[in-house]
């Protein structure tokens, strides 16, 4: 024991209603027991028991003169203050506090088992503690906790909510950052995304984000979809190691007026009837990148015009970050996934995959040696006209990099955009024509269905 007193790493979780607010809570009554000398970032981890939210973790770091047994009882004590009841073994818990380490003790006491007896084998105890207290001794392994945290099954995911959180994680990155920014609501199409990330980077970083900036006045934002806790049990189970969460005054401040312009990308296709649609999109892109200092950035291509115009973006401001297109995901009529899928009646639903099948209409034509590119745009328009409620945007062939209208003859690279409105719904969808002319895009052939 120093003057000070022993150092306690204490584990925090919880599941149950206000749990951010009870950390805190904890937080202040342990204040009261030592000087605390800090508080690990907060990370999500999946339930061990059956049917219930997924927990928020953390670990503070206690100095304190009380022996491990008192200080057991006042954890307990702090438990139950948070409406903590000890029925159910797994069951869902507004407060747990767990005694992970006391100095370097060592006890077999049953009551008072010190280190914890599963600090080692449990991500969401030892993780917060190891970026806690990197250079903790556990005095059983013999070892640090920056070194043991290495060797556990990373099954749990930092909750970034703000952007100084977001900095801290990526300087603790020590490898490749692959970024998937998003607006929530995920779905397949997300997830595959995520999935690629993994592949592409050590650490996968998503942003959920519902950017007010890129929606119109009479837009969707007041009643876009969101499902917080359904889309961070997706990203655990697909073991993301970030997931930056924001709201919009954190995002932007009171005085925010900057935005970034392009010139040309913007005024084609969805930039016709989206006004400022994709200034909002840079504008948010350009801060994250700025944020989060990735150096893969995954983008699906179902939103083609986003694509380009990013590409454009990072190329023209030298942002050092590569972009990976991946293909679209489908469902299994040639749906394209969107979250606005889900404003769909079942009747507009099954309207819905007259936009994919415009476009495999068109590729077919292209493949059996049509060139003309308004024969292929009438070709399209006419399976289009199927839906009958379907109200038309666009229905377009467009050069792939500079988004203006193909003139003269269609060729392989070629874009095949649709976008219209079923009911209040706005879709879009597109597909390359025949092989690749330019190898950073994905080949259409490899996409399903
Ligand atoms: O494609 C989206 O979901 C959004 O436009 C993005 C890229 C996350 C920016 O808000």
């Amino acid at each position: 024991m120093t003057e000070a007193g022993v150092s306690a790493l204490i584990g925090l979780g919880g599941n149950l209603g206000a749990v951010a607010e009870r950390f805190a809570a904890a937080q202040a009554a342990l204040g009261s027991l030592g000087r605390v000398r800090g508080r690990a970032p907060d990370f999500w981890s999946l339930p061990l028991g059956p049917e219930q939210p997924i927990f928020r973790n953390s670990a503070l770091w206690l100095e304190t003169k009380l022996p491990a047994r008192q200080l057991l009882t006042a954890l307990h004590k702090i438990e139950s203050d948070q409406g903590r009841q000890r029925d159910l073994r797994w069951g869902p818990r507004t407060l747990d506090l767990d005694l992970l380490y006391y100095g370097d003790a060592i006890s077999y006491d049953s009551n008072c088992r010190i280190p914890h007896p599963h600090v080692r084998e449990r991500a969401f105890a030892l993780g917060p503690a190891a970026v806690l207290a990197p250079e903790h001794r556990d005095p059983e392994a013999g070892r640090c906790l920056a070194a043991l945290y290495q060797e556990t099954r990373r099954d749990i995911m930092e909750a970034l909510t703000s952007k100084a959180e977001l900095r801290a994680f990526r300087k603790r990155c020590t490898g490749r950052l692959a970024f998937v920014p998003t607006m929530g609501a995920l779905h397949e199409g997300h997830l595959s995304l995520v999935r690629q990330a993994r592949e592409l980077g050590d650490h996968v970083l998503v942003s959920i984000f519902v950017n007010p900036l890129q929606f119109g006045p009479q837009e969707d934002l007041a009643r876009y979809p969101r499902d917080p806790e359904g889309d961070r049990r997706k990203l655990l189970e697909l073991g993301v190691d970030g997931l930056f969460e924001i709201e919009s005054p954190a995002m932007y401040g009171a005085h925010h007026e900057t935005r970034i312009v392009q010139e040309r990308l913007p005024r084609h296709l969805c930039g016709l009837s989206r006004s400022g649609h994709f200034e909002g999109v840079m504008t948010v892109v350009a801060k994250l990148l700025l944020l989060a200092s990735p150096d893969v950035m995954l983008l699906g291509r179902k939103d083609f015009q986003q694509t380009v115009v990013l590409q454009r973006m990072i190329t023209d401001l030298d942002f050092p970050v590569e972009l990976h297109i991946a293909p679209t995901t489908r469902e299994a009529d040639g749906l394209a996934l969107s979250s606005r899928n889900a404003y769909l009646s079942p009747e507009q639903r099954a309207q819905a995959c007259c936009l994919s099948q415009a476009l495999f209409a068109g590729e077919r034509a292209f493949a059996a040696g049509e060139t003309d590119p308004r024969a292929l745009e009438r070709l399209m328009a006419a399976e289009l006209a199927q839906a009958r409620e379907l109200v038309v945007e666009y229905c377009t062939l467009v050069d792939p990099n500079t988004l203006d209208a193909r003139s003269g003859a269609a060729r392989a690279g070629d874009v095949a955009l649709v976008a219209g409105r079923l009911g209040k719904t706005r879709l879009i969808d597109n597909r390359l024509l025949g092989a690749v002319a330019d190898p950073r895009l994905p080949d259409p052939l490899a996409e399903n269905p």
